[in-house]
């Protein structure tokens, strides 16, 4: 196979777009999408997001040390589009986007009830990495609705409908490999 070198770059394919929820629900709340999120350990399970400190997630995520991620269905694209163009410090995305605030269990930062998969997490530790933070923070409650699931109680992907990102581009997962 003839392969080309090219310069250093995120080239992972594909990672998840998700929208994480932060702050409190009944105080200043905000919605932000991120890419770069993943699993970072299983027991106990935990999850890392990358944020740039010119966020204004960062301020909140950092203050409450709290934050939720919440998994978006491919028909709630334009809704990820809103919460990664526009600043939680300039508008009220919640509204902007029609997404609903609910309580979490665990943690005092709002889950979306429109996204059919909710993790709540706390942070554990925070690494400084030249461009992003990033927070490491354990899955402390889970939710998932009802309808996504198969009939062994898993997330059934092609129910879920959940996003996928490259290169700038959004995919919806999923095709089953036999
Ligand atoms: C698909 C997509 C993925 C993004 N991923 C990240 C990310 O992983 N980390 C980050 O800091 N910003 C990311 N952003 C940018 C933020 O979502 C964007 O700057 C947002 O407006 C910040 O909102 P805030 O100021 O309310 O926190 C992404 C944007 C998009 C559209």
């Amino acid at each position: 196979m003839a392969k080309k070198v090219l310069p250093p770059q995120t080239l992972l394919y594909p990672v998840p777009v998700v929208l994480v929820s932060c702050g409190e629900l009944g105080g200043k709340k905000n919605v932000i999408t991120l890419a770069w999120v993943g699993v970072v350990n299983s027991e106990p399970p935990m999850v890392g997001i990358g944020v740039r400190p010119s966020r204004y997630s960062h301020e909140l995520i950092s203050k409450t040390r709290e934050f939720v991620v919440n998994l978006p269905r491919a028909d709630q694209v334009k809704a990820v589009e809103v919460c990664g163009s526009t600043s939680g410090r300039t508008s009220d995305k919640f509204a902007a986007t029609g997404l609903t605030a609910e309580p979490a269990t665990k943690v005092r930062a709002p889950l979306i009830a429109e996204c059919p998969v909710n993790l709540e997490c706390q942070v554990q530790q925070i690494v400084n990495l030249p461009s992003h933070d990033l927070f490491l923070a354990e899955i402390v409650a889970v939710h998932v609705a009802e309808e996504v699931l198969d009939g062994n109680g898993q997330v059934d992907p092609l129910r879920a409908r959940l996003l996928a990102y490259c290169n700038g581009q959004y995919w919806q997962s999923a095709t089953l490999l036999e």
